[in-house]
């Protein structure tokens, strides 16, 4: 595989995120962090598996509401516990359209 258009620059505001779902159905969270770049990042947390999106985004950490694990959204690594962090899917912008390449990148999942 390689870039798809997944969505476009309307669809995420900066300190947003949303999830959106690539052709082969591999759901995706995109975040716009604050202050910063949009990236796309694995789905479900590396804790359980539960939907990040179902989480909060505040001063660009990601909390995920099951057990409450949070990431730093600038570069996806964990900041409780630190020793984990989430996939980034590689992204391209031209013009307003936003695309992802997932190939090759498997959801990082964690300890329990
Ligand atoms: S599943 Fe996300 S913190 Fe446990």
């Amino acid at each position: 595989m390689a870039f798809e258009k997944i969505c476009t620059l309307d669809d995420v505001w900066e300190g947003d995120m949303e999830m959106f779902a690539t052709s082969d159905g591999t759901d995706v969270l995109v975040i716009y962090a604050q202050g910063g770049e949009l990236k796309a990042f694995q789905s479900m947390c590396p804790h359980q598996e539960f939907e990040l999106i179902e989480g909060t985004l505040e001063d660009n950490v990601l909390t995920c509401r099951a057990h409450l694990w949070q990431f730093d959204v600038r570069d996806g690594c964990g900041i409780n516990p630190s020793d984990c962090n989430l996939a980034i899917y590689p992204t391209k912008i031209e013009g307003d359209e936003v695309y992802v390449d997932i190939d090759g990148i498997e959801p990082f999942k964690s300890h329990t």
